[in-house]
């Protein structure tokens, strides 16, 4: 194999020798998913006025859910307590010791797979294998110990309705799960139940968001960090609010002054269909998913759906009459839905070659199809566009929370695989937030904007622990409001270490 030039940073001019029937379905691409500033700056707009219609007594399509998280550390938390996630991919639980020295902690871990069928499957096998690996866990890190009421932070990254923090009602399945009897239910209930029927000593203190837990957890070591957001499988955030700003829960006087975590669920932004350029891939992405007209905003920016939209525009191309993509090729592999991850469109933007070797290696390899070089420049272009248009997009909601809150300056915690990983996506988004928010030129792409969206601390594992620590610390202050079963907490003296 004759291995090509290292790839220039600028890949223009790439499409010179083009035939001209791939070059206008590049133009028509392009067309559709490159989103100018004027149209940014709209999405934003109607971001603020959709995140205040969720505040509001009314409500909105954006859930904006308080979620009873009511402090920020200050560095001094101390205690053990565990942390359990539930990802799409594995179920992680840890053991976190907040340490006396200021945020400081110390963190022991253990990775389970979460079977694929689980996601479609019944509530009890869920919980019933959720509350196995606990089992195991603290059989494998405390044998022959004798443990009681032990707190845990549990994160579970859906949108759930919380009277309290340690309450939620599921209000639907996101990420493509699809499990029966959870929906319309509190999960607490179910979750306690199962550990219950295995006698273990474990308390429930907080029910906790991945956005909410990344928040908390980079405050812990940031006091400039105000929002918490996730870029991957699912996208989100969470921002601090104060409770007199919250017209939907005025009814229960709580102290104006008080903080509150508001989970925003922003994924269901514009599920009315009123700003987003959506493309059709975008309405088959809909149309084909377990929860058709739910998080429109997700489905085109989150990692569980770019693999997805890149498939779909690959195979239109190939199946249309008006260019002759793969012609001659068998396109089976490709024509499986969702065999194509956000990884595959990392790998071919990561492409280190000018003449594009890996990616054509990638389609060989994978889905067995030998590409022309024209046609791997068509696939390196619609991978970057689908990419950028994500990032853009995330900068729109952002944006508008900061706006929102007015804040000018501000530290964002961000943690997701699309954000850790996919190349230049943290750069396209400092970009677009450059442009809509109308920064001069001085602040330069990225590091120093006055708005930075930087790595977060573990979310899942520190934050749901610092939750618990905040939550239990709340009782023992005697503020109990958003606390249901305070006695069992009032009972609990962490472990210090
Ligand atoms: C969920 C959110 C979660 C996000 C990131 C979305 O699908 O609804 O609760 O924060 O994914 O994991």
């Amino acid at each position: 194999m004759v291995l090509g030039a290292r790839k220039a940073p600028s890949r223009k001019g790439s499409f010179a020798d083009m035939p001209t029937d791939l070059k206008s379905q590049i133009d028509k691409l392009e067309e559709m998913f490159l989103i100018p500033t004027t149209k940014l700056k709209e999405i934003s707009d109607q971001f603020v006025a959709e995140l205040e219609r969720g505040l509001s007594q009314e409500g909105g399509t954006i859930p904006m859910i308080p979620t009873w998280c009511m402090a920020f550390p200050d560095g001094y938390e101390t205690g053990a307590y565990l942390a359990l996630d539930m990802g799409g991919t594995n179920l992680r639980v840890c053991e976190v010791t907040l340490t006396e020295e200021k945020g400081e902690f110390e963190i022991i871990q253990s990775k389970y797979r979460m079977p694929e069928e689980l996601k479609t499957g019944t509530a009890e096998e869920l919980w019933g294998y959720v509350a196995d690996c606990l089992q195991q866990f603290i059989e494998y890190h405390h044998e022959n110990e004798k443990l009681e009421n032990l707190p845990l932070g549990f994160t579970f990254s859906y949108p759930v309705t919380q009277d309290a923090i340690d309450h939620g009602v599921l209000q639907r399945w996101t990420k493509g799960f699809d499990i029966q009897g959870v929906e319309g239910e509190d999960v607490v209930p179910q979750f306690q139940k199962a550990l219950e029927e295995r006698n273990l000593p474990i308390k429930l203190v907080a029910l906790v968001n991945d956005t909410t837990g990344t928040m908390i957890a980079s405050a812990y070591t940031d006091t400039d960090m105000k929002v918490g957001c996730i870029f991957g499988t699912g996208c989100n955030a969470a921002y601090m609010e104060e409770c007199g700003s919250i017209p939907k829960l005025e009814h229960l006087k709580l102290d104006p002054k008080l903080p509150m975590a508001i989970n925003c669920e922003w994924g269901a932004f514009d599920n009315e269909h009123k700003v987003l350029p959506r493309t059709t891939y975008d309405v088959i992405i809909d149309k084909e998913s377990p929860r058709p007209g739910q998080q429109s905003f997700e489905k085109m920016v989150a990692g569980l759906y770019l693999g997805e939209i890149f498939r779909l525009v690959l195979l239109d191309l190939h199946k249309g009459h008006e260019c002759t993509m793969f012609e001659g090729q068998d396109v089976n592999k490709l024509d499986k839905p969702y065999s194509l991850d956000a990884g595959f469109l990392a790998a071919i933007e990561e492409d280190r070659f000018e003449n594009l070797t890996d990616t054509g290696d990638l389609f060989q390899n994978k889905l067995g199809i030998v590409c022309k070089k024209p046609e791997l420049e068509l696939i390196r272009r619609l991978a970057e566009l689908i990419g950028t248009r994500a990032a853009r997009l995330t900068a729109c909601g952002v944006s508008a929370i900061c706006r929102h809150k007015k804040w000018e300056k501000v530290h964002v915690g961000a943690d997701g695989s699309v954000f850790t990983k996919y190349p230049h996506f943290k750069i396209r988004q400092a970009q677009a937030l450059k442009e809509i928010l109308d920064w001069p030129s001085k602040y330069g792409k990225g590091r120093g904007d006055p708005i930075e969206v930087l790595p977060a601390e573990d979310g899942s594992g520190v934050g749901a622990a610092l939750i618990a620590a905040l939550t239990v610390k709340r009782v023992k202050q005697g503020q109990l409001a958003g606390i249901r079963d305070c006695d069992a907490l009032l009972k609990m003296v962490p472990k210090e270490k």
